[in-house]
């Protein structure tokens, strides 16, 4: 694929406010283009704010994790399209994956696919009654996104490397969990540098808190943009 590096930093807009995702946006200037959008932002006015940033240029991540009955999984994505976002994700079930295929037939919106949530372990899974680790269920998932047409996964960048194997060459992998060294990990448990996850085959990188809880957040990207740049020439 080719991407300039900053093309592959995603940052993640958990702020409470669209008028904090407004002062983190300018702060950042022309080192970031691509941002997503999640519940919090998302509920609080940020799907219109999503679409000021796609107006100005911006590429946006709708990280919705859609799954509900095939027909209004469907709607919604059509609604998703209609605003311009270039990513949206869903649950990787078959049935919500089927109907966001046909959905986003004929529109620029790519489909990312979480297989499992990385807050789960298999005794997550046992308690939601599935007889799987969370290995192989990954793995299921990850195949049958490949199978029904998915743009691409969200994933660990631990998972990077096996996945990439599994799913068509043209399928992106985004993965969050990064941590530049010498950052704290928060509660990300498995986290991995910018540079390590690109050459373990992450095609995106998201990332949130590096960044906006940094003291100077444009540093901070740049920083993170030059570390993407110098994994690719390795
Ligand atoms: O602040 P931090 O860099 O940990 O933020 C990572 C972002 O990626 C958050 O928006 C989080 O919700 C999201 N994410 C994640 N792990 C996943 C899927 C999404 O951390 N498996």
């Amino acid at each position: 694929m080719t991407l300039d590096a900053r093309e592959r930093l995603i940052v993640a807009l958990d702020v409470a406010s669209v008028e904090e995702a407004q002062a983190l946006v300018r702060r950042l200037g022309t080192a970031v283009c691509f941002y997503k959008i999640g519940y919090q932002l998302g509920f609080a006015g940020g799907l219109d704010f999503a679409q000021a940033l796609i107006e100005a240029g911006n590429q946006v991540f709708i990280d919705m994790k859609l799954h509900d009955i095939g027909h209004t999984v469907a709607r919604g994505v059509e609604s998703i399209a209609r605003l311009g976002a270039t990513f949206l994700t869903v649950h990787a079930y078959p049935q919500t994956m089927h109907a966001a295929v046909d959905a986003r037939a004929g529109t620029k919106l790519r489909l990312l696919a979480v297989t499992v949530l990385t807050s789960y372990d298999d005794a997550d899974l046992a308690a939601s009654g599935y007889d799987f680790t969370v290995p192989e269920l990954v793995a299921e998932r990850a195949a049958q996104a490949r199978d029904i047409g998915i743009d691409g996964l969200v994933c660990a960048a631990e998972e990077a490397t096996r996945l990439r194997a599994l799913v068509r060459p043209s399928m992106v992998l985004v993965t969050p969990g990064i941590r530049p060294a010498g950052a704290a990990s928060g509660d990300q448990k498995r986290v991995m540098t910018p540079a390590a996850a690109i050459r373990a085959g992450a095609d995106y990188l998201v990332v949130g808190r590096p960044i906006v809880a940094a003291p100077d957040p444009k540093a901070a990207a740049d920083a993170i943009v030059a570390e993407i740049a110098s994994a690719h020439h390795n």
